[in-house]
């Protein structure tokens, strides 16, 4: 083989089943800049995942849990400052600054390149280098996208394991010249000779970096979640979408169910896949595996946060989940409002930032009513309900996770690994709003779907670095996971939408939808979870032809005896909290659309700016 001999660099050790010449070379060139004490091949084997964990339990990062009582699971806390994604770290770095456009942080490639390179140099020492080759959706699959991602983190190595398809078969199906994304992580810790490590290494200065055009990835200084699971958003989200954009697809920030009505005089139920953008933690993973609160319905589960949709022979649009796994939130889920996910979790889970329970098992607010009488806490401290009371110390970290695979999911729908995708009927759109936005709105068209869409605000989570219960605008669900400019990305949405309707098939109906209304105690209204089937119902049967509905300023809402309320309490009062229109809160968020698009002014479809100047005039008449 032809590999680059360098003094004090690693040896390669390509396996022999590695024939691709090109990833050796970048293999032995990142080495060389980033100086690891030694490179290693995952196979993505069981042995290979259950001694990498041993490892990582030995070394502090991990804790083995109680295995009678969760099996072969562990509990990895991180460094305080590392639990979320930076999204002001994060980086587009095309050519051009308008191809990023005014959403996305900017640097010009060339700048970037000369700013990470002193970073890398030597950022692996004393570790070593994990190549993890994982593919995006089901390995050979046309849809399918192969990635390799070079990382000094084990916990990446072993999470990449459940959240992809990881392993030896992505080589074969490579082959000598497939093509993969080249993804780079560190966290920016290189170990001098001798010096101790610590439980979480990571980094201050932090960078995620996408180049677009070459499409390559570089992460540095985090070791959490999207920041460093490169396959999921820097990949699947923000390459994706910008190879979306180029070859006619879409990458989105969606989950993916099946729903199925009730079987009727022998006649079997039908059947219809929907998509659902919601921002991060505010409930995908939680609508992708609901339990129907009303009697005959089925859901079951395609995919719980990302959605690659392409459009099929038949002109229709079919999505698959392009991961393997489940990054879920923890805190907030439990047996009530969620047993299919508790169910997922009883064995082979990766919790991370949750606390750990006396008997060895784990806890997160929400799981119990009560809380155990004594925890250590997601920062190794002692927490018990009266600490918490007094300090308002939290057990797990609002933003910590699970790592599950979606096999473990109870309710995965049979078709989840199907490299065709399923067909889908309708996409929806919500954001976490206290005030303002109702219980659901139907389009009545795609451009008013993609209007919706676009001008959607969401309050923020935890879920990413910074201030939370801040209204911003988050179109589909996507501001920190797009790869292109904004407009230009809203365009493509209208395009597909046409190319739909240019090739006779039926455009899928658009929804937006809002669980999180608040009453004047700050509770939600809406009671959420399993209840949602109630809305997805009523959009079912919109789009069957079997449901009413009244047209407002935006769109089609159900009245109170549209809804099923077989089962719930639920008042003609309360459904107006959650269902009204407030005329002067409705003025101050087009106000907030205005913003928004003379932001995003460069390329904005005139489509969308004409729609807005029309709802304008519907609410002031
Ligand atoms: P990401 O993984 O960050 O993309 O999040 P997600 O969109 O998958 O959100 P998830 O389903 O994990 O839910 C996030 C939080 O919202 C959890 O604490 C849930 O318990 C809560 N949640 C989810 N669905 C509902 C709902 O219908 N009503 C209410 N009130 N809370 C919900
Ligand atoms: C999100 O923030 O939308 C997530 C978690 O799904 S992370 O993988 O960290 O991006
Ligand atoms: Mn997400």
């Amino acid at each position: 083989m032809n590999q680059p001999i360098m003094k004090g660099v690693a040896a390669i050790n390509a396996p022999a089943h590695v024939k691709h010449q090109k990833l050796i070379n970048w293999v032995a060139e990142m080495a060389a800049l980033t100086k690891p004490d030694t490179i290693y091949w995952c196979d993505g084997s069981q042995e290979e995942y259950d001694r990498l964990c041993a490892q990582m339990v030995a070394a502090g990062t991990m804790k083995k849990l109680n295995e009678a009582k969760r099996p072969n699971s562990y509990l990895a806390c991180s460094d305080p400052t590392d639990v979320a994604r930076v999204e002001d770290r994060t980086y587009i770095c095309s050519e051009k600054k308008e191809d990023a456009g005014p959403t996305n942080n900017w640097m010009a490639p060339a700048e970037m390149r000369a700013t990470l390179n002193p970073l890398f140099d030597g950022c692996m020492q004393g570790r070593t280098m994990y190549v993890v080759p994982f593919s995006m959706g089901p390995l050979g699959s046309p849809i399918a996208h192969i990635g390799v991602e070079l990382s000094d983190s084990p916990y990446v190595a072993v999470n990449m394991r459940i959240m992809t398809r990881m392993g030896k078969a992505v080589f074969d199906v490579l082959g000598s010249d497939g093509d993969f994304v080249p993804c780079v992580h560190t966290v920016g810790a290189p170990l001098a000779a001798g010096q101790q490590d610590v439980a979480w290494p990571c980094n201050a200065t932090k960078y995620i970096v996408h180049y677009p055009e070459t499409r390559e990835i570089w992460s540095f200084g985090s070791g959490y979640g999207g920041n460093a699971l490169l396959g999921k958003k820097c990949f699947a989200l923000r390459i994706a979408s910008t190879m979306g954009r180029d070859q006619g697809w879409l990458a989105e920030h969606m989950l993916i169910l099946g729903v199925e009505s009730p079987a009727v005089n022998g006649q079997p139920g039908k059947k219809h896949y929907v998509a659902a953008a919601f921002p991060s933690a505010c409930g995908k993973t939680n609508f992708a595996m609901l339990i129907p609160a009303i009697k005959g319905w089925k859901v079951t589960t395609i995919g719980d946060d990302i959605a690659w949709i392409k459009p099929g022979q038949d002109g229709r649009l079919y999505a698959i989940n392009p991961e393997a796994g489940y990054f879920g939130v923890a805190p907030g889920t439990n047996t009530a409002t969620n047993s299919n996910c508790m169910a997922s979790l009883t064995a082979n889970t990766i919790f991370t930032n949750v606390a750990l329970t006396d008997d060895g098992d784990v806890w997160w607010e929400g799981m119990t009513k009560e809380a155990p009488a004594h925890l250590i806490d997601w920062q190794g401290k002692d927490w018990t309900p009266a600490i918490a009371k007094e300090t308002g110390a939290k057990a797990a970290h609002p933003n910590a996770r699970f790592t599950v695979a979606a096999t473990q999911n109870p309710v995965i729908d049979a078709a989840w690994d199907d490299p065709a995708g399923v067909p889908i009927s309708a996409f929806i759109f919500g954001g976490r709003r206290s005030t303002t936005v109702p219980l659901v709105t139907e389009a009545r068209n795609w451009v008013e779907g993609v209007y919706m869409a676009a001008t959607m605000g969401s309050e923020t989570t935890a879920a990413a670095a910074g201030q939370q219960g801040v209204v911003r605008r988050d179109p589909f669900a996507m501001l920190p996971f797009m790869g292109y400019n904004m407009s230009d990305y809203f365009q493509h949405w209208l395009d597909m939408g046409k190319k739909i309707a240019a090739a006779g098939a039926k455009q899928p109906a658009i929804f937006c939808v809002n669980w999180f209304r608040t009453d004047e105690n700050g509770k939600f209204v809406w009671p959420g979870f399993g209840d949602n089937m109630r809305v997805l119902k009523w959009m079912l049967d919109r789009i069957e032809g079997n449901a009413n509905g009244v047209e407002n300023v935006f769109g089609i809402t159900p009245t109170f005896g549209d809804l099923n309320w077989d089962g719930l309490q639920f008042t003609q009062e309360q459904f107006n909290t959650i269902t009204s229109i407030d005329k002067a809160a409705w003025e101050a968020e087009l106000k907030l659309h205005t913003e928004l698009f003379e932001k995003l002014a460069y390329h904005l479809p005139a489509e969308l700016e004409a729609t807005r100047v029309a709802l304008e005039k519907r609410l002031a008449a």
